[in-house]
């Protein structure tokens, strides 16, 4: 009796202690294991995963391997170089460009042609080289637009044209991005064998250079000897092509995603075709301004082909003596009356 009745106090005791070392005690071994260690659940940290292999991999059934890469630091990186400094780099870029084409235009004004008019037209384009150059810049401005939208669009456009609307036209923009891309690195490369030989440097370049082409001089009397192309123009035309290259280039890679290189193939080739993109949209702008605003006469010698000889003798002084040297003094070549107004 005396037995038992000890025995019904120890068992709650017991009970009790057995319960308080399952509650307390075996959790913190489950958690640490008793080598001090769990893999189950360091299999799951995430963190230390990214830390210890540079990435988080698992096994997969289906045929495409690269699923099996659930993420990498590279792709964050990149992901915060799409989202974040990517579009400063283009509004900075763009807008920091338009600004300075005011302030020149503010202080500059129209750059005039000094001597007038002389009624003797002189052809500076033929048609081969109008019709490389107009498509080039359809194509570009094109491909700028829908290009600008795969950055700004979701944060400038999107919510002035709610989603459906965004969506439809961002599907259509990328197929128009995607096909007229063929047309700018068709136009890129007419232009670069026609003008190649004209655009190397010559014993002029550097004394345009240090009078800037004459462009700071308020009284238009500074016009430095220039050929055929003068050095700014120079400099356009090769932002152009090392730029059209590189963005062809990176583009074909991500026309055909993974046919080429593997995932940080394909996040090098985003990084280098976005940011040529943007800068190049920018040196655009400026060019467009001198074509059209910013330069009277420039228009015309892409617009008809022709020039007037006194703007061909204010800008591309060397070029004009060489043509008239062809003429033995007289007026250049393919030269035309001023139409009839
Ligand atoms: C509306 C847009 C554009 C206008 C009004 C324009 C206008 C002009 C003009 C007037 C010239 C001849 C300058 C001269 O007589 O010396 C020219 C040349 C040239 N353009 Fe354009 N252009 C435009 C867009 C583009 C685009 C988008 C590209 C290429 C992506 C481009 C590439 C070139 C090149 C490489 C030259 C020869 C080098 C030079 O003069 O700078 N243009 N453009």
């Amino acid at each position: 009796m005396r037995i038992w009745s000890l025995g019904r106090l120890i068992s709650p005791a017991v009970a009790a202690l057995i319960l308080a070392f399952g509650l307390l005690v075996v959790p913190a071994v489950a958690q640490n294991g008793s080598s001090g260690s769990n893999p189950t659940a360091q299999a799951v940290n995430e963190q230390q995963l990214l830390d210890e292999l540079n990435k988080v991999q698992g096994r997969i059934t289906i045929p495409d391997r690269k699923a099996a890469t659930l993420q990498q630091p590279q792709g964050r990186d990149y992901q915060g170089f799409h989202e974040r400094a990517l579009p400063w780099i283009g509004a900075i870029a763009i807008i920091g460009m338009l600004l300075v084409l005011a302030l020149f235009y503010l202080f500059r004004g129209r750059i005039r042609t000094l001597a007038g008019e002389s009624g003797i037209r002189i052809l500076r384009f033929n048609a081969l080289e109008r019709l490389a150059h107009w498509t080039t810049a359809t194509a570009f401005i094109i491909l700028a637009i829908t290009g600008l939208n795969f950055v700004f669009g979701k944060r400038l456009l999107m919510p002035l044209i709610g989603p459906e609307a965004f969506s439809t036209w961002s599907i259509w923009a990328k197929y128009a991005h995607d096909f007229v891309a063929w047309a700018f690195m068709l136009g890129v490369l007419v232009m670069l064998v026609l003008w190649v030989w004209d655009n190397f440097p010559d014993r002029y370049d550097a004394n345009w250079l240090k009078s800037a082409g004459g462009m700071f001089d308020k009284s238009n009397r500074t016009h430095p000897p220039a050929g055929r192309f003068n050095t700014g123009q120079k400099l356009i035309f090769w932002a152009v092509v090392l730029g059209g290259i590189a963005l062809s280039a990176s583009g074909i890679f991500m026309l055909f995603p993974f046919a080429f290189t593997d995932i940080n193939g394909m996040q090098t080739a985003q990084y280098i075709h976005a940011i040529v993109g943007v800068l190049l949209i920018a040196v655009m702008i400026a060019h467009i301004y001198i074509g059209t605003l910013g330069m009277e006469g420039a228009y015309e010698a892409m617009g008809s082909g022709t020039v007037d000889l006194n703007w061909a003798k204010e800008h591309h002084s060397v070029w004009v003596d060489e043509q008239q040297a062809k003429t033995k003094g007289g007026v250049p070549p393919h030269t035309a009356p001023t139409p009839a107004e």
